[in-house]
């Protein structure tokens, strides 16, 4: 195999550019971010040269403010310049296609339901009538609330609804909310029925398709006949049917699909537009008061910057797929000469992935190749009389690796290695010489590791070696809390450093964080060519702290995260442009303490300070700490109980 890293190298100059692309960042950054000649990662929200905020200047604002890490970074602008560009691809596709109807967005907000996050979008969405969709009867009580003053901007409300879900989406009908309930199983529509007559209101209504088109990529199930959702085309003729009886067929305004989230080819996407829009054109020439035709989500991020239909990535630009989609539902209503829809996206992913990111310090890391093999140790094989001979077959292949023998070495090594831990688990290896087969063992594999390093195809056995000797680096996270798509379903999410991007990263590591589970780690990242199974990284230097950041994780990972190990949610800053440069903090909200976590689990945290006192008071009587030390832990225990749960500096 070619060997990459002759491309990157282990010495030599090195300057920001040389960082840039071995992160991959203007192909996965989307214009957002880069690297500024500090060498420090740079975001720049709206794509403006020059309006730029340094990542390394965020981090240590912080930490002046008492805020460590890990934090989650938001960046306002971002999500504003998201939904700009979403309305003007849709625009150009809109304008290009003679489209005589226009487009809207609503955001899903189970995608980032923090408050702030959905009321910028909601804000943010304002000028272009964009609005917002929910899947549960809590999203919706936020979303009535929030949408007082703003009758005319879509709601759509999937998800499974009960009597209580329908009663508040006819009462916010009643209102004057543009709400459309979308029925996924037909027992709904008695629902609606019911509290529509109740009330004595006029509801709209939607219907979920299954569509014969399945999805494609991890969330394929979304779509297709066997999808959990939606109504077969024999159960929307009899809704139309029981619309018709009723004389509410006028009502039903929006057909709805929803292809699978994360589409990375944009085959999928054409093939779901095209038969929900033959539905929707049919259902139309029934007598439906059809007005939308609701695409659902899917509208993926190019996690990886490669461009591809692989899973963290897409092969199709956002142009591309407004294009499409605005193309298809024409054609199928011009052929069938009816009026054009208002298209409508449930686009999530899109919107919200870029506008976060989370930044963790490292607390050390564990390097394989740090086993020499000595002067002393050598000596001892010379001094032993009976030295076991898989150890001195080690000795052999330490001293022997040379280009020209790398494989043949690296096959002796093992074997040998192998032999010697057997003869240790028999009890014919002392401890000390385990020590020394351990060095010999790894020192060998750094030998020939670094060797490889100057050739320009490495053997094909030796390419794992790079993965097998890289480095742990511990971070000061929970990737269970903080990143659950990656340790859930392997979601690639771009990661780099935040600062000494000017310096040649001399390590290469894979990350594992502070939870006491072994799956909390991270062993694969984003490259062009193929996915990687260790990041380039620095030296850590003693006292200096070092900074690394996950980009694009805004959708889905706050709210899917858990408590694992009971740490909870991280510090999250909302930053902003200033108009007059630079930036400042809008808001900042704490992450959890360990009594509000605690009390998650159901810990009465009230008692837990006087039982604690108890117990001082106790060892105080019977002589085991004297009264001061019992203060001093009291006050100790209450701090802790007030802290972060993530380590502190
Ligand atoms: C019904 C529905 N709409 C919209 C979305 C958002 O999808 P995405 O984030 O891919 O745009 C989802 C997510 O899976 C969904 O289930």
């Amino acid at each position: 195999m070619e060997n990459p890293e002759r491309k990157t190298g282990y010495t030599g100059p090195w300057n920001v550019e040389d960082s840039l692309d071995l992160y991959g960042v203007n192909a996965w950054g989307n214009g957002y971010f880069g690297i500024n000649a500090a060498g420090h990662a740079i975001v720049r929200p709206d794509w403006t040269e020059g309006r730029e905020i340094d990542l390394h200047e965020v981090v240590t604002g912080l930490a002046a403010r008492d805020l460590s890490t890990p934090v989650v970074v938001r960046f306002s602008d971002i999500l504003r310049h998201r939904l700009t560009r979403l309305r003007d691809a849709f625009a150009t596709a809109i304008a290009e296609n003679e489209y005589q109807s226009r487009y809207c967005a609503v955001f899903p907000i189970k995608v980032n339901q923090q408050r702030l996050v959905v009321e910028e979008i909601y804000g943010y969405g304002r000028e272009f009538g964009f609005g917002l969709e929910v899947g549960s009867k809590p999203e919706l009580l936020a979303v009535m609330a929030m949408s007082e003053g703003s009758s005319d901007r879509l709601i759509v409300c999937n998800g499974f609804k009960d009597d209580s879900y329908i009663e508040a989406v006819i009462l916010a009908t009643k209102l004057g909310r543009t709400i459309i309930p979308v029925i996924e199983n037909f027992s709904e529509l008695a629902l609606i029925l019911k509290h529509a007559k109740k009330y004595d209101v006029r509801p709209r209504l939607g219907v979920r398709v299954k569509l014969a088109s399945e999805g494609a990529g991890r969330w394929r199930e979304s779509s297709g006949e066997k999808s959990k959702f939606g109504l077969f085309v024999t159960e929307i003729l009899d809704l139309v049917d029981v619309l018709k009886e009723h004389g509410l067929e006028d009502c039903l305004q929006l057909v709805h699909c929803h292809p699978g989230s994360q589409l990375q080819d944009i085959r999928r996407v054409k093939d779901a537009v095209t038969e929900l829009a033959h539905v929707y054109a049919e259902l139309k020439q029934m007598g439906a008061g059809l007005q939308y035709i609701d695409i659902g989500g899917g509208l993926g991020v190019d996690y990886d910057g490669s461009r591809t239909n692989y899973e963290s990535s897409m092969n199709y630009t956002l142009a591309e797929y407004a294009s499409d989609v605005v193309y298809r539902i024409a054609n199928v209503c011009n052929a069938r000469g009816i009026d054009h829809p208002i298209i409508v996206s449930e686009s999530g992913r899109a919107i919200a992935a870029h506008h976060s990111l989370l930044i963790c310090d490292v607390l050390g890391s564990s390097q394989l190749d740090r086993f020499r093999v000595t002067e002393t140790d050598e000596q001892m094989v010379r001094e032993k009389k009976e030295i076991p001979q898989p150890v001195q077959d080690l000795l052999d292949a330490y001293r022997s690796v040379s280009e020209r023998r790398l494989v043949e070495c690296y096959h002796d090594a093992l074997q040998a290695r192998e032999q010697a831990l057997q003869m240790f688990s028999v009890g014919y290896l002392g401890l000390e010489a385990r020590g020394l087969v351990e060095r010999l063992y790894w020192a060998t594999c750094a030998k020939i590791r670094d060797l490889c390093r100057k050739l320009d195809s490495v053997p094909e056995e030796l390419e794992s070696l790079e993965t097998i000797l890289s480095d742990i680096y511990f971070c000061n996270l929970s990737i269970f809390q903080s990143l659950p798509d990656s340790w859930a379903i392997d979601q690639l999410f771009p990661i780099m450093p935040v600062h000494r991007l000017d310096e040649r990263p001399t390590r290469t590591g894979v990350l594992a964080d502070i939870t006491c589970d072994s799956d909390g780690k991270i062993d694969h990242f984003v490259s062009l060519r193929e996915t990687k199974r260790s990041l380039e990284l620095h030296d850590l230097k003693p006292d200096e702290p070092y900074y690394i950041a996950f980009f694009l994780v805004g959708a889905y990972q706050e709210t899917l995260g858990d408590l694992h190990n009971l740490f909870g949610d991280t510090h999250v800053v909302h930053i902003k442009l200033h108009d007059e440069g630079g930036w400042w903090i809008e808001e900042t909200v704490k992450g959890d303490s360990a009594a509000e976590v605690l009390r998650y689990m159901q810990y009465d945290v009230e008692r837990l300070v006087p039982q604690f006192a108890r117990d001082c008071e106790r060892a105080v009587r019977e002589g085991r700490i004297t009264l001061p030390e019992s203060q001093a832990m009291r006050r100790f225990y209450e701090a802790e109980l007030a802290g972060y749960t993530y380590l502190e500096p």
